[in-house]
């Protein structure tokens, strides 16, 4: 929402300087929660309007003040705040919040608007992981209620640390001061415990307007500020700055061959050229040479900046890494205990499998079990075997591909996460990192001398990984056969790595559910990755039926490596192959989650190569795929050819 636009600002004249002490103004994010009825939506609608008076009485007189300068508008302030939320927005966090942007003479704002009552605590729990303050509004008629409560200990869970509780609709109790501070008493007795800094309570009403901007005269009794004073007032340390330098990478700029930078907004911390900088995962170190802005170079930046760094060594960090202070990096594991609200009707279960997505990075998740749920009437711990809708729990994760983070207490942006479900895409949990697990502490990636173009240098090729996905019995092992004799023949190092060979050892112990299929994708991928990295063209055959293990997958290997083919062959058609007689054992109901009939395949979107084996040879499938590497330079001999490596 934009109050100023240019049209009108264009009747400003003198806005130049008007604009400056905007721009110096500080930012204050909140959150509105509490119950159902409470007052919300009249509230965020009050305070618009009352603060778009102020903001437009500031113009008249400013337009009154000078007539000097030209006129240019706001668009560089205003356009800003709204990037840094479109950022938000791809990280996927703030889904189905919408913000509002307001500003007093003191302070801007902007109000995560979380609408609608139905999975309100989602849409609250997302909003709140970008805030600083949370107006916890109760009906003075009602007092504090289980949601208030709740509402606050998600509050709390997501750090917030800043909370003013509204007691609205005061006239609807008379203006009483008796019910307005019988309820502050209620409610600092369990919010006290909390954490929070400040507490402040505002008597209101919303409706008529009482205490938020003007102060009432039916609240003669009450000395403390109105709902806008505090907020313009209230002290939020920008506590990011000061912790460790971390820069979550968006993406890699790379618009011609002499520039490579890495963009993101800075998490945490502050970075300036001259200073060396960490890749999370790999642990290779460059410094950094420019830092690249909107506007031009800078010589220092901090948290809440979105930056483009250059480095001064060409280092590989892909999207999803994280740049971080060398003398203060986070842990990289694949296991950790958190605390997790959850919002799905379907409950949490341990062995569930979700897809869990940090500030960049992302990786499928188990859950492994839950530690405790809390009661969040007394704040005791209970042992518990699911958490249902709304509940809070402490759990512990196991992801397939490790992730960097902090423990959340240290970093509230590089410490969180949400989980996804799988098949519904629907955010279905917040999660807070309490500490990494045994199996990753103190272990850092060591960065090795003898690199992968090296070792693909000596085998005069370009390392590949031909992923072959498709149905059982579509014809992706014999494809994949005589794919492998012809680039031998040609002086090809490869490899297969063939679903049922791999099944008989490294992946004996795993049988075919949603699970072991996704752990014996990971498993797989790992190895081919490793084969890749040795210099070979690895040629993988699993039925791989996951669009995000295959995704994760990809992801692992080096950019234009990883080749997808499907071997596209209808199901039916497999059910009349059926070369190893499965499908009729499983027709029978002798086989458990058989592929295409009682376990899903999902087909590929978008694939390098696409196989339709149907009417056609082997011969003529290898073929094709020959024809798309031999397009690409992909598996030629390089020295011969003089493709570089
Ligand atoms: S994947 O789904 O986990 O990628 P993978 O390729 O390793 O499967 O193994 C599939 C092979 O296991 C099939 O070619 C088939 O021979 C055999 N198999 C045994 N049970 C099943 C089943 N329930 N579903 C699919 N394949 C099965």
């Amino acid at each position: 929402m934009r109050h100023v636009t240019p049209d009108n600002l264009d009747a400003v004249e003198g806005v130049r300087a008007y604009l400056a002490s905007q721009e110096k103004k500080s930012l204050l994010r909140f959150l509105t929660c509490g119950s159902v009825d409470d007052g919300k939506s009249t509230l965020i609608g009050r305070l618009l309007a009352d603060t778009r008076q102020i903001f437009e009485d500031q113009l008249a007189a400013l337009e009154q003040d000078s007539r000097r300068h030209g006129t240019t508008g706001d668009e560089v302030d205003f356009a800003l705040l709204v990037d840094g939320l479109e950022a938000e927005r791809e990280q996927g966090i703030t889904i189905d919040v919408a913000y509002r942007f307001f500003a007093t003479p003191k302070r801007k704002f902007i109000v995560a608007d979380t609408p609608g009552h139905e999975q309100y605590t989602r849409n609250m729990a997302t909003g709140a992981s970008t805030c600083d303050l949370a107006i916890v509004l109760v009906d003075a008629r009602q007092g504090v209620l289980r949601q208030t409560r709740r509402h606050t200990v998600i509050a709390s869970l997501l750090g917030i640390r800043h909370i003013v509780l509204a007691v609205n609709k005061i006239d609807l109790v008379g203006y009483d001061q008796a019910a307005f501070e019988s309820i502050v008493a209620q409610y600092r007795a369990f919010a006290g415990k909390l954490g929070f800094r400040t507490i402040e309570a505002v008597p209101i009403s919303a409706r008529y307007g009482d205490n938020v901007s003007q102060p009432s005269q039916h609240l003669g009794w009450y000395e403390g500020p109105t709902l806008v004073e505090h907020l313009e007032t209230v002290v939020v340390d920008d506590e990011a700055v000061e912790q460790p330098f971390r820069l979550p990478v968006q993406y890699v700029n790379r618009p011609d061959l002499d520039f490579r930078g890495f963009a993101g907004t800075i998490a945490s911390g502050s970075v300036s050229p001259g200073d060396e900088v960490v890749v999370a995962k790999s642990g290779k170190q460059a410094r950094v040479k420019r830092i690249v802005a909107q506007g031009g170079d800078l010589d220092r930046a901090v948290a809440g900046q979105a930056v483009t760094l250059v480095l001064d060594e060409e280092v590989e960090v892909s999207r999803g890494n994280v740049l971080v202070a060398p003398s203060a990096r986070p842990q990289v594991a694949d296991q950790f205990s958190a605390s997790v609200v959850w919002f799905d009707e379907q409950a949490l279960r341990p062995g569930g499998l979700y897809l869990l997505r940090t500030a960049t990075d992302q990786a499928s998740a188990t859950v492994d079990g839950i530690r405790h749920r809390l009661n969040i009437n007394d704040f005791t711990e209970e042992g518990a075997r699911t958490l249902e809708l709304n509940e809070v729990g402490v759990v512990t994760i196991s992801l397939r591909a490790p992730v960097a983070f902090d423990s959340f207490a240290e970093n509230r942006a590089t410490g969180a996460f949400i989980l996804i479900d799988r098949i519904t895409n629907a955010t279905v949990g917040a999660g807070m990192i309490r500490h990494g697990i045994r199996r990753a502490d103190n272990i850092h990636w060591q960065s090795l001398d003898v690199g992968r173009e090296a070792r693909a240098a000596i085998k005069h090729q370009r390392p590949a990984v031909l992923w072959f996905t498709g149905l059982s019995g579509s014809g992706k092992s014999t494809i994949a056969n005589l794919l492998e004799k012809k680039l031998h023949a040609a002086g090809r190092h490869t490899y297969i790595l063939d679903g049922d060979n791999v099944r008989h050892g490294l992946n004996r112990d795993l049988g075919f559910t949603e699970e072991d299929r996704a752990e014996n994708i990971r498993r797989v991928a790992e190895v081919a990755k490793l084969m890749a990295d040795a210099g070979l063209v690895v040629i993988v055959s699993f039925i791989s039926p996951f669009r995000s293990e295959r995704r994760l997958a990809r992801d692992l290997m080096e950019k234009g490596e990883f080749i997808e083919v499907f071997v596209d062959t209808p199901f039916e058609e497999c059910v009349r192959r059926d070369p190893k007689g499965l499908y009729a054992k499983a027709l029978k109901g002798e086989i458990d989650n058989f592929t295409g009939m009682d376990s899903p395949y999902e087909s590929p979107e978008n694939p390098e190569v696409r196989l339709q084996t149907l009417g056609r040879t082997p011969e003529e499938m290898v073929e094709a795929v020959e024809r798309w590497l031999t397009e690409r330079d992909i598996a030629q001999d390089q020295y011969e050819s003089g493709g570089g490596i």
